[in-house]
């Protein structure tokens, strides 16, 4: 009964899906974006790798144009991300081990950024992925290696306060649900942080979720978890992958088992008090669009969205619109 209403007409909570700037050419992706998400991410042209150049300046055509897009359609916008440990560039690199030029140039980075969309990103995510795979300890990177482990993450969300005072900053991460002692890692991490005074304003989980490694149950533990310290919740990537290997099963009996998962994660989301339903974000709009299929399409086989690749719903979508 609900195929095809627009998702952000039967959400109490903005909902929201990731682009890049040339899918906007399209006026077929346009459609689907608007008509069914109310809130954007830009997936890659807001980080450090498109944003900072090597001679050390910045590129904001592309951000600009995406952020110029919410605004026009009157999606709300949400920054994505600030520091992330896989993106050093080399006007960094440069200034390895020179502590104040290193720390200055830190400070001038998120100032610029987050100052540039001031008043049209709603939200940013100020520290991405800071845990390790291993669960336990917290990656080591150029920032932590300038600036210190707990304090580069703490630095940063006072910068960020100080370029947008008015936007909700958030802690992002993934296999906070898959991963019950990298979710407590997180959590501990987190606390320490608010109690050393970080401005954080959220909770990002990922939820970059896969047949093969999220067993039923493990999403509506984690997300009571990740809200037990009162902060805001964005879900803020999910897609649902099928695995390694193509046809494990047949397709419509993985779709629904996808379907199902997505529909224990909105659960739990929705089950939320009101006050930290931040937004429900999916990472693509249509399966085609996923990073899951590879770069260059080697994999074929995983549909990992709510739509399929015509932008037609799917079980999933079904799922998450009841
Ligand atoms: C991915 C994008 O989807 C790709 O297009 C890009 O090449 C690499 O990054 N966690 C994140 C996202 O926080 O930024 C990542 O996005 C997916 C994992």
């Amino acid at each position: 009964p609900v195929a095809d209403t627009p998702l952000k007409s039967i959400a109490s909570t903005p909902v929201g899906a990731c682009l890049q700037r040339h899918q906007l050419d399209d006026p077929a992706f346009a459609a689907l974006l608007t008509r069914h998400y109310s809130q954007i991410t830009a997936e890659w042209e807001m980080k450090m790798e498109y944003i900072l150049q090597d001679d050390g300046r910045f590129r904001f055509d592309r951000p600009d144009a995406i952020a110029d897009f919410a605004r026009r359609h009157g999606l709300r916008l949400h920054g994505h991300a600030l520091i992330w440990y896989s993106q050093v560039m080399p006007a960094f690199r440069a200034l390895d081990g020179q502590g104040k030029r290193f720390a200055d140039a830190y400070r001038n980075y998120i100032l610029a950024v987050a100052g540039r969309y001031r008043g049209l990103a709603a939200s940013w995510d100020v520290i991405n992925e800071a845990v390790d795979d291993n669960g336990v300890d917290l990656r080591r990177s150029a920032w932590t290696d300038n600036l210190g482990v707990d304090e580069h993450m703490i630095l940063a969300f006072h910068h960020a306060k100080e370029a947008d005072p008015d936007a909700v900053l958030f802690i992002n991460d993934y296999n906070l649900e898959n991963n019950p002692t990298k979710r407590a890692t997180f959590l501990r991490m987190v606390e320490r942080l608010l109690k050393a005074g970080a401005p954080i304003g959220g909770i990002g989980t990922q939820s970059h979720l896969g047949l093969d490694f999220t067993p039923p149950g493990m999403c509506r533990i984690a997300l009571r978890d990740l809200a037990s310290l009162g902060l805001p919740i964005h879900v803020s990537e999910l897609d649902i992958s099928f695995g390694d290997k193509p046809e494990t099963a047949p397709l419509p009996k993985l779709l629904s088992r996808q379907a199902d998962l997505a529909r224990e994660l909105a659960q739990a989301y929705m089950d939320l008090p009101r006050a930290q339903r931040f937004a429900f974000t999916v990472w693509g709009v249509r399966d085609r669009d996923s990073w899951l299929r590879g770069a260059n399409g080697e994999r074929p086989w995983e549909h990992p969205l709510p739509l399929d690749d015509a932008g037609q719903p799917k079980p999933m979508f079904q799922a998450l619109a009841e």
